[in-house]
């Protein structure tokens, strides 16, 4: 049987921890894929950096558009991040080249998610992003998958661990902002450029994804109405608590009165309750259909360990053969965004 071949760019804190997945369970994973799952070849900046793993085996290659490229690669594993540049340009490489693509890149997505899905049904090629939203929540399969009969009403979530962990650490910690920061940054939460978890960008591009999923939508990040955690201080937090409530960073994607509403803010939630109770990098979320109900999900929504878990989880799918649209159905039908509710003044 013949292998299934990855290239991964970006040895960070994801990269490498699908590098340590791959070779600690490769008996595991060629048992479930039906077949070997294997790197040839990786790239990152900087090559004489120190990494927590074993490269040797693997070709390098600085140039990650070069990586996608290569004969001898099947599937290009994007896990460099950011939306212009290197990474999309690597990703429409690969498309174009025949590989299909597993990325954990909401930002890529949330931005151009449309016109990289329509590249990639008319090449016949496949683009995965489990790892995209919630970590290693698998949200995407629930949604694209277990819940493909429903007509989804609801999307509501926690969906950035380094706001949970931080507005958490604050309250129970009683440390500073800039200690829970630093922690949150140790262990692997934080975006290449941090502004994008505390100002709400990183939650509201997976709202953005979510909803395109759930309703049917082009991506539409634009229309997410957002506020970061910026503002929130020590003494909000305490006045909440006093009260009986948390403050969380909570997206809501919903059809409303007025169309498809989306929106990343911070709220307040009864401590008691489920999203209350929430701590650390957890991430949760809440999916409500038609015929299920509600069905909530949780787990770590960050950090090397789960965000590698979910990558794997879309890797194996490949082996294994499966090959559905990149937001659950053809980017063709999927109907135009709808624009921004106004803010209330
Ligand atoms: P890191 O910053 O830890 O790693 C990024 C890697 O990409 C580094 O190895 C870097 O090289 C490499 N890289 C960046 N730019 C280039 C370039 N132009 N050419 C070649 N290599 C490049 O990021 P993360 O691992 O944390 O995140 C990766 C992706 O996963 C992002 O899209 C992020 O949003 C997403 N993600 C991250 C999660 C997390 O918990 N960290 C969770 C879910 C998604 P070098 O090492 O040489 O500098
Ligand atoms: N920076 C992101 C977070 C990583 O803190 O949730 C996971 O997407």
């Amino acid at each position: 049987v013949s292998p299934l071949r990855l290239g991964i760019a970006g040895l960070g804190t994801v990269g490498i921890g699908v590098v340590k997945i791959v070779q600690r369970h490769a008996d595991l994973l060629s048992v479930r894929s039906g077949r070997p799952v294997v790197i040839t070849a990786v790239s990152a900046r900087d090559r004489t950096k120190n990494r927590d793993a074993d490269l040797s085996g693997y070709a390098w290659e600085s140039d990650p558009v070069a990586l996608a490229q290569r004969d001898d690669i099947d599937v290009f594993v994007e896990l460099m991040g950011g939306h212009e540049g290197a990474a999309k340009d690597a990703m429409e490489a690969a498309l174009n080249s025949g590989k299909d693509v597993v990325t954990a890149n909401k930002a890529l997505l949330a931005h151009h998610g449309q016109q990289l899905a329509e590249s990639a049904e008319a090449l016949g090629r496949v683009i995965r992003f489990e790892a995209a939203v919630a970590g290693g929540i698998p949200v995407i399969k629930a949604l694209t998958e277990g819940l493909s009969g429903n007509a989804i009403r609801r999307v509501m979530g926690v969906m950035n661990g380094t706001c949970n962990y931080i507005l958490t650490r604050m309250e129970s910690a009683g440390l500073p902002y800039e200690t829970v920061f630093e922690e949150a940054r140790a262990l692997g939460y934080l975006e290449a450029d941090p502004t994008l978890d505390v100002g709400g960008i990183d939650a509201g591009h997976k709202l953005a994804i979510l909803a395109a999923i759930a309703f049917g939508t082009k991506v539409s990040f634009d229309a997410v109405q957002l506020e970061g955690i910026g503002k929130i201080s020590i003494d909000d937090i305490r006045r909440a608590d006093d009260m009986g409530y948390k403050i969380k960073l909570l997206g809501v994607a919903q059809i409303t009165g007025r169309g498809l509403e989306q929106r990343m803010m911070p709220c307040l939630v009864p401590s008691s309750s489920p999203f209350g109770q929430l701590q650390g990098g957890t991430n949760m979320v809440l999916l409500e259909g038609d015929s299920v109900g509600q069905i909530v999900l949780r787990g770590a929504g960050a950090g090397e360990g789960p965000t590698a878990s979910a990558v794997m989880g879309d890797v194996v799918d490949l082996a294994r053969g499966l090959r559905m649209p990149t937001f659950g159905q053809p980017a063709a039908t999927l109907a135009d965004p709808v624009p921004a509710v106004a803010s209330a003044p």
